[in-house]
């Protein structure tokens, strides 16, 4: 599925992801408001998601290799806790994106709260067509947001635009197997959750394309990794956690609006198709 780009910008679907109020709960109460899934190493025990999210940031940190003070983008930032955790912990300058003013409100509070507001900074937008000037960033992010674009490989030319000569770019997040790989009960649950999620861009992208997708934005792909031996862990976890729960809720007609719980139910049932992956990238100077 890497054909038919350039969908549109579905705000109302997102909202009714985002701003429901059981998903809501779910991503204060069970995440602590980070948006994204964990990174647990070999060895270590898969219970503790709160420790593999933040193992995964501290990832993030390393992949993007940018010294203190450099500015960075987050493309699609949430409530701001991969932003407060790069500022607080590396020193970086980060600029938080989203669509939801919700989560744009809520970052803002927090990094008050956390006085990180001279190092983070938030603000509503699109990360297909932002109003920063060429080379603004010296690294730009999506930590789990590009799945969500309308457009992949717009966005992708859009953080191109963005970055200084020399600039880094990660990626992460989920991507599935080509969907002729996939078993078809498997390919029946996936279309349906790609909606549900609002996940346009999993449908435009598979393992095998999105390093292309990459470099035909012009930039030069430094690793492409495969990390779902790392993810797999919260998979596990999160789906013992919740399995009940969602079962429960899906009896009494209320899993439309418990999202959050559906994702962790259904992202282990397709756990087998759907790869985590990591791309770290530069535009040449
Ligand atoms: C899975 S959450 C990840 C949030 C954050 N990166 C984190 O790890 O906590 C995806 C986020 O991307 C945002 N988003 C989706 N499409 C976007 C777009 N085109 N521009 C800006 N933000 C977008 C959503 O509003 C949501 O906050």
């Amino acid at each position: 599925m890497t054909g038919d780009v350039g969908g549109e910008l579905d705000l109302g679907g997102l909202r009714r992801v985002y701003g429901t109020r059981g998903h809501r709960l779910f991503y204060t109460l069970v995440c602590r408001r980070a948006r994204h899934w964990g990174w647990t190493e070999p060895g270590q025990s898969k219970w503790r998601c709160w420790r593999a999210q933040r193992q995964l940031e501290a990832v993030l940190g390393r992949k993007l290799a940018l010294p203190p003070d450099s500015r960075v983008l987050d493309a699609g930032c949430g409530s701001g806790v991969v932003a407060r955790r790069l500022a607080a912990r590396l020193g970086l300058r980060v600029t938080g994106v989203d669509l939801m003013d919700f989560h744009v409100r809520e970052a803002r509070r927090l990094s008050t709260r956390a006085a990180l507001e001279d190092r983070t900074t938030f603000t509503w937008g699109d990360f297909h067509d932002l109003e920063y000037a060429d080379g603004s960033f010296d690294g730009v992010y999506a930590m789990e947001t590009l799945c969500h674009a309308y457009d992949p490989g717009r966005a992708l030319a859009e953080f191109h635009r963005l970055l200084r000569p020399g600039g880094r770019l990660v990626l992460l997040g989920p991507a599935a197997v080509p969907r002729a790989e996939m078993p078809a009960p498997q390919r029946a649950l996936l279309e349906p959750f790609l909606d549900a999620m609002v996940l346009p861009g999993a449908r435009h992208y598979t393992t095998r394309t999105l390093g292309a997708l990459v470099t035909g934005a012009g930039f030069r792909l430094e690793e492409e990794l495969d990390a779902t031996r790392y993810y797999l862990p919260t998979t596990e976890a999160l789906y013992a956690y919740f399995r009940l729960p969602y079962a429960v809720l899906r009896r009494f007609g209320a899993a439309e609006r418990w999202l959050g719980l559906r994702s962790t139910v259904e992202m282990y049932e397709l756990r087998h198709h759907v790869a985590w992956m990591v791309h770290t990238a530069v535009k040449d100077g």
